[in-house]
């Protein structure tokens, strides 16, 4: 018997994602009764008449709106394939999003969003630091086209920033607002909210900015940007999202409206995911709210014991920020918890955070984060050595600092390795 795929409320109830993860948007009945969807391993679709492939591109190339209920027909796997349109349905859940678009890697969805409201003449503003890949596309690609990209440091109010900004700027139209928060690796925190109205106010007419947040370190259990003021979300889904750091892939959210250049430049580009990685996403899709959680909880026990360590000297984990913190309210409005990103910084500098990662068993030494293993890195010399040294400096990335993703290990054994990694600081 066939069912609602869609349907998200049984009576009054409304049912919350994790329910809704194993089956939204799938029916069995177009796929034998297979229980899980299929990879439709396929570049094309057949279509029944040419009429109806007619029917399907004129939907497709937004030559004439889809009637009522028409689902948009299966083309061409670099447009639509269902292992991507499943995968996008459920990703909507987690961020109450109309619209997503899933990519073949976090770059593909940060570069392609960004392209698809950018033109020369325009600024780019973002917060600092992002990203290094990000970060290089920002000041090293866009400024070839005639854009401008202006950092807004992170973990401070952007109010005082605006005369100069403003100044700056001149009359040249703000595009695009990239923001990443918390930032990596420091867990230093924007707000969301206060830095797109500050966009707003330096907007022209008829150019509002796009507001895009890049979402990974803490989403999409523990924040939200779309409640907060954010356009479009983006995601390195290679992270929590993938989750058993064995696949590259990338999301972006938002409303229909905003979705739909993004989308379009998407088939236009070819950044789409592949069936394969659709699949593999939809698989960890399932288990998303269990791993975050476990890592997030095995987080407080390994800060706590880094916070009590004779040889760390400093500890940089949102569960942590006492209330007479300057960010302190924005954690409180912005993020539902902490997540599982640690920074903390080893005395003794880089030759001292190096003995300690060279020491470490159970946590492996790799430039990832948010898979189920626990993973540690030098963003100094590692993730971050693209960041000029003064710039190091002015955004707290230490030459002993450590950057720790943690898993779902048992914490007791993450502690012990940790220990035994410490005695050789
Ligand atoms: C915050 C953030 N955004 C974007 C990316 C880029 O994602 P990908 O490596 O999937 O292209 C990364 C990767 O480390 C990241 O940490």
């Amino acid at each position: 018997m066939s069912h609602d795929s869609k349907a998200t409320r049984i009576g009054e109830r409304v049912l919350r994602p994790e329910s809704l993860m194993m089956g939204f948007g799938y029916d069995p009945v177009l796929s034998e009764g297979a229980l899980k969807c299929p990879i439709f391993q396929t570049s094309t679709f057949v279509f029944e008449s040419a009429e109806e492939g007619k029917a399907f591109f004129q939907v497709a190339y937004g030559l004439r709106e889809p009637g009522a209920g028409e689902i948009p027909g299966l083309i061409y796997s670099r447009l639509n394939n269902p292992d991507l349109e499943v995968l996008e349905d459920r990703l909507c859940l987690w961020d109450a999003a109309e619209s997503a678009a899933v990519f073949a890697s976090g770059m593909a969805a940060v570069t392609t969003s960004l392209l698809a409201f950018v033109r020369p003449g325009d600024v780019v503003l973002h917060s600092t630091p992002l990203y290094g890949g990000s970060d290089h596309f920002l000041r090293h690609v866009l400024p070839t086209w005639n854009i401008e990209a202006i950092g807004i440091p992170a973990g401070e109010r952007p109010e005082p920033l605006e005369a100069s900004l403003r100044e700056r700027i001149g009359t040249r139209a703000v595009a695009a607002v990239l923001l990443e928060t918390p930032a990596n690796p420091t867990n230093a925190l924007v707000d969301i909210a206060a830095v797109a109205a500050l966009a707003r106010r330096l907007a022209v007419p008829d150019r509002r900015p796009v507001v895009l947040v890049d979402n990974t370190f803490l989403g999409p259990l523990w924040q939200r940007p779309l409640q907060h003021g954010a356009d479009v979300v983006i995601y390195s889904a290679t992270k929590f999202i993938g989750g058993h750091s064995d696949t590259i892939a990338g999301a972006a959210l938002g409303s229909a409206e905003v979705m739909a250049p993004i989308r379009g430049l998407r088939t236009f580009l070819g950044t789409m995911a592949s069936p394969w990685t659709g699949w593999l996403l939809m698989r960890s899709l399932e288990t998303l709210k269990m791993r975050m959680t476990a890592a997030m909880k095995n987080a407080r026990h390994v800060a706590r014991f880094l916070n009590e360590h004779p040889r760390v000297e400093r500890v940089h984990y949102l569960g942590d920020l006492s209330s007479d913190h300057p960010m302190f309210d924005v954690y409180q409005r912005q993020c539902l918890g902490p997540g599982s990103l640690i920074a903390f910084e080893v005395k003794g500098g880089e030759a001292a955070a190096f003995r300690v990662l060279n020491a470490m068993r159970l946590v492996r030494l790799a430039v990832s984060l948010g898979g189920t293993e626990s993973l540690a890195e030098h963003p100094a010399t590692m993730t971050h050595a693209d960041v000029p040294y003064d710039q190091q400096q002015r955004f707290g990335i230490t030459a002993g600092m450590i950057r720790l993703s943690v898993g779902v290990e048992h914490y007791d054994d993450l502690i012990a390795d940790l220990a035994n990694a410490l005695d050789a600081a």
